[in-house]
């Protein structure tokens, strides 16, 4: 078995598609997946304890992303076994906390351990990532490598990611919209949209470089005050390329109007979650005060570990 955090994009998601530098943070939630050789007979299958059973020799669409793995594994010429699938964990999909990233970087990494294939970051990183294309069209890249570093991490699509040492200076809140919505699609949209106005978004896409290059400085210092204004305008320039929904801007507003510094959608956005910076011992009381507005509200704390291997 083996599981990975779910993580937030401090700053910088659906910019980072095209090219921008982006911060992930892992988050103290979840995601398990136990992998074993199927007995004599029994059928190759996996079951999520979100999206219930499906066969990986035909699999329902959530599980076409496991069945790309075993491809890609099996093109790399390992035989695979036919396997019995296990995913479960209290990361909800859809919710933008990276649910699909963590399990696909988890099953990479219990797979090849099973299989002897190598274990290591960037092999589990690339295989999740053949998962995330067929789960959504073009991934940067973020979320499998946030679930397998762990901690923060300043990701730019095509480098390697560099681990940011630092603090947020306060308390991180987390609250779902409890809006269900695809990734590929808010990611298609806002590329669309940057095609029809080009040299209008240009400016926004330069916008959002600046303010993540901020932010790694910020970070360093724990300089709460700038990390809550980049935030604020981190949320304007999502909403800028169409990704924030009413109720997105309910808990964003609601978390400011509660004393938050900083509040933004994190992930893809057209639902999914926000997160909220709180000056440190606030978080409790911002997240107890977001229920009403939210599915879920809760202060969460930095993952440092990432994608491990479980004790069975
Ligand atoms: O799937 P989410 O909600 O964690 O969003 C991923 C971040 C995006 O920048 C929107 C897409 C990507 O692949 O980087």
């Amino acid at each position: 078995m083996a599981s990975a955090p779910a993580k937030v994009i401090l700053y910088g998601e659906h910019f980072v598609v095209r090219g921008k530098p982006s911060i992930a943070a892992a988050i103290d939630m979840r995601v398990y997946v136990s992998v074993r050789e199927a007995a004599p007979g029994e059928r190759s299958r996996i079951r999520s304890v979100f999206y219930g059973e499906s066969s990986l020799d035909d699999p329902l669409p959530w599980a076409k992303p496991f069945k790309a793995i075993i491809d890609y594994m099996r093109g790399e010429g390992y035989s695979i076994p036919p396997l019995i699938v296990e995913v479960s964990g209290n990361v909800k999909p859809g919710n933008g906390l990276g649910s699909s990233a963590g399990s696909l970087a988890s099953f990479s990494l219990a797979l090849s351990s099973l299989i002897g294939a190598p274990t290591g970051k960037n092999e589990i990183i690339k295989a999740a990532v053949k998962g995330e294309e067929v789960a959504h069209g073009r991934p940067s890249g973020i979320d499998p490598t946030i679930a397998v570093y762990g901690g923060i991490i300043y990701y730019r699509r095509g480098h390697d990611p560099k681990r940011l040492k630092g603090s947020l200076g306060g308390d991180l809140v987390v609250a779902g919209s409890g809006v269900e919505r695809s990734t590929g699609e808010a990611v298609r949209r806002v590329l669309e949209l940057r095609d029809r106005h080009p040299s209008v978004l240009d400016h926004v896409y330069d916008a959002a470089e600046a303010l993540v290059e901020e932010a790694v400085e910020a970070l360093r210092r724990g300089d709460i005050e700038v990390l809550g204004d980049l935030m604020n305008i981190n949320h304007g320039l999502l909403s800028a390329v169409g990704v924030s929904i009413r109720e997105i801007e309910d808990i964003v507003y609601e978390a400011r109007r509660l004393g938050a510094v900083g509040s933004k959608v994190t992930g893809a956005g057209m639902g999914g979650s926000v997160i909220a910076l709180a000056r440190e011992g606030e978080g409790s009381r911002i997240a107890a005060g977001l229920r009403g507005v939210s599915e879920f509200s809760r202060t969460v704390s930095i993952d440092w570990e990432g994608c491990r291997l479980e004790q069975e």
